[in-house]
């Protein structure tokens, strides 16, 4: 089985464009558990454009599932994470013009920050994911300072347009899937999925989780959460 986390953002999203209350991720959350949701994702942005932290307190003390908390390496946001404790935690990269997380985060580069930041999550008991480019040397230095998980960045096989884009793209996601397991990490994927491309990567046989928001968040709209998220886990193996 594939366990399918939800990602709430965009709901928080929503409340922000009018600076209100509603509508609350932390319904969302618990309608989205209502659904099938196998573990709530969030993203608590440095500039805190969709969740915050009274969300993130909230969702992990509300929901009967777990609690994913997507995070950049700030030291406020590090702090508040391991105050909060939840069941995992996923360092993605930050940048403030961005519309969405654009890339994987480089854990070559940051190498020497990350290694005693994932040791500290882990002592804490939460487990470290690392959300990456489906790049082997990346996949190999994720390896080597410790992560449990990799999250494999699926935005440019989503996002790609014509047929052999796609296979290239999907051939990468495959080969990141056989290294990382074969260094030992253990695979999520998420980034751009959605009902119509979702059953080629959730079929790919180490894949444990995929994290989707948009598409699911997007098609309540019109359907509701429950629904929304009750399509999308029948798409799972
Ligand atoms: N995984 C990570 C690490 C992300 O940053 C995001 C976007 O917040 C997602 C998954 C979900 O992407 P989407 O909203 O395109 O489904």
């Amino acid at each position: 089985m594939v366990r399918l986390g939800v990602n709430v953002d965009h709901v928080a999203t929503v409340r922000e464009a009018r600076g209100i209350t509603e509508p609350d991720p932390v319904t969302a959350a618990l309608l989205a558990e209502l659904g099938g949701a196998d573990g709530i994702t969030v993203h608590l942005r440095e500039d805190r454009r969709h969740i915050s932290e009274r969300d993130v307190r909230l969702i992990k003390e509300t929901i009967k599932t777990r609690l994913n908390l997507e995070l950049a390496l700030a030291p406020e946001i590090l702090e508040f994470a391991l105050e909060v404790k939840p069941h995992a935690v996923t360092f993605v990269p930050e940048k403030r013009e961005e519309l969405t997380t654009e890339g994987g985060l480089d854990v070559i580069s940051y190498r020497k920050k990350l290694e005693p930041v994932i040791k500290k999550f882990q002592d804490s008991g939460i487990i470290v994911s690392l959300f990456i480019d489906p790049d082997l040397d990346q996949i190999e230095t994720a390896a080597e300072i410790g992560a449990q998980y990799i999250e494999i960045h699926t935005g440019r096989y989503c996002d790609a347009k014509n047929e052999s884009d796609i296979n290239k793209e999907f051939s990468l996601i495959d080969q990141a899937c056989i290294t990382a397991t074969n260094f030992g990490l253990r695979v999520n994927a998420g980034h751009g999925l959605n009902y119509r491309n979702v059953r080629e990567i959730a079929n790919l046989p180490d894949i444990e989780e995929l994290n989707i928001g948009h598409s699911i968040i997007g098609h309540s709209i019109f359907v509701g959460i429950e629904r929304a998220v009750r399509e999308m886990k029948a798409l799972l193996p």
